[in-house]
């Protein structure tokens, strides 16, 4: 049987929110006739997403979108599904990269989905020639969000972009708990190393760092922070972690784990600190928050298991990850973030394309939140799907809520 086909079967059977999505989109067909241009990471829970989007009658051109994270044998099968096509390929060249990103684009989709924003900036640059048939895109993550707010602000955007990356439903899930247990994962997978009682050191304490700490802790690691807002320091102070520069924490930690989106995050100076076997990972978007070039320059390397570059530095060794991409999705054995975590952010995705193809001529060319509505069906949708009812407002207390004289 087909390894893609049995992958992208398993995980479905966790996403009752996306099943849900699905039996509606094939009866209302919102897309019917459209082309939707995706660059995400091609592995069986996108997978679902692409067919949701088919059955909404989609055609969808989907390529990857980071060299190392594709799963070939999803992006086969999914090749073979009716009305997709699939361009990704694992361990493919930057320009091999490329080059499937432009055949995505050559499909002249009317709808992007990014993961980083890949697929939006080769529209605004090398491939301007498909910005006339756009009428909006989705964002999935932090650091596309980034970019695409640095574009909009000096007035380069030129479609609505919905930041599915920022709306409640993905932080409190996705980047919390998908982030915490997914990088936990492949780093125990790939390198076999208990966590219990190790230092683990955190760079980042926004949604993914705190979440990634908390799972640290959880497991029995003594978890340091290193933060530059003075406020999120403060916060992870108090939630009981050791919080201070990273080049105090280069002394003592066993682990590092980046997770700010920012660059040069661990530099050549903090890895001259670190003790010989320390372990680094990054869970950012892009492999720019390790300085790989420094290890690469200033020491020998082997690749000592898979997944695992090993840098001999005079009697010293410092053991790199997935060479400093995303951990959880670019070790061979990572599987990116926990199933259910993502039927709710790919239900947030496949509602937020639906409300563009509805709504896009009522849109300005500059980044959109979710719309609140979609956010909470999300929500009740996956309570209904675990048989859990919450209580409704009454009609004093909405009054009361809306109301400004009702006081001592
Ligand atoms: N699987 C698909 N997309 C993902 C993402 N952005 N993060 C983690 N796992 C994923």
């Amino acid at each position: 049987m087909d390894s893609g086909k049995l992958k992208i079967d398993w995980a479905r059977q966790y996403m009752p929110v996306l099943t849900e999505i699905s039996s509606r989109f094939k009866k209302e067909q919102p897309f019917a006739g459209k082309v939707i241009g995706m660059a995400l990471h091609v592995e069986a829970k996108t997978a679902n997403l692409v067919q949701t989007l088919r059955d909404g009658g989609a055609t969808v051109h989907i390529t990857g979108c980071n060299p190392l994270s594709t799963q070939d044998d999803v992006a086969k099968a999914l090749s073979k599904e009716s009305g997709v096509f699939c361009y990704a390929k694992r361990g493919c060249s930057v320009d091999e990269y490329y080059d499937a990103i432009d055949a995505v684009l050559d499909a002249q989709p009317v709808i992007t989905i990014d993961d980083g924003m890949d697929l939006i900036h080769r529209l605004h640059t090398a491939r301007q020639d498909v910005l006339p048939v756009v009428i909006g895109g989705c964002e999935e993550t932090t650091t596309g969000i980034h970019r695409l707010r640095a574009m909009a602000s000096e007035g380069k955007l030129k479609f609505p972009v919905i930041a599915v990356n920022d709306t409640p439903m993905k932080h409190y899930f996705d980047n919390v708990h998908g982030t915490g247990e997914s990088v936990l994962t492949a780093i125990m997978a790939t390198t076999n190393s208990l966590i219990a009682g190790k230092w683990i050191v955190v760079a980042g304490f926004g949604y993914c760092g705190r979440g990634l700490a908390r799972k640290a802790s959880a497991l029995g690691a003594k978890v340091i922070v290193t933060e530059i807002d003075p406020r999120r320091a403060l916060e992870a102070f108090m939630e009981g972690f050791h919080v201070m520069s990273m080049h105090d924490a280069a002394h003592i930690g066993d682990i590092f784990i980046t997770t700010t989106g920012n660059r040069d995050v661990i530099t050549g100076k903090h890895m001259a600190l670190m003790k010989s076997g320390v372990i680094l990972a990054n869970a950012g978007h892009f492999n720019i928050e390790i300085d790989g070039k420094w290890l690469h320059d200033n020491a020998q390397s082997i690749e000592e298991r898979d997944g695992i570059h090993s840098y001999h530095i005079g009697d010293k060794i410092i053991h790199l990850l997935a060479e400093g991409r995303l951990v959880n999705l670019a070790v061979p054995k990572g599987m990116g973030h926990p199933i259910e975590v993502m039927d709710l952010s790919f239900a947030v995705q496949a509602l937020s394309a639906e409300y563009l193809a509805r709504n896009y001529s009522k849109l300005e060319s500059n980044v959109h939140d979710v719309p609140d509505e979609i956010d909470r069906a999300v929500a009740s949708y996956k309570l209904a799907s675990l048989n859990i009812s919450i209580d409704l407002l009454s009609k004093d207390q909405e009054e009361y809520m809306e109301s400004w004289d009702m006081g001592t």
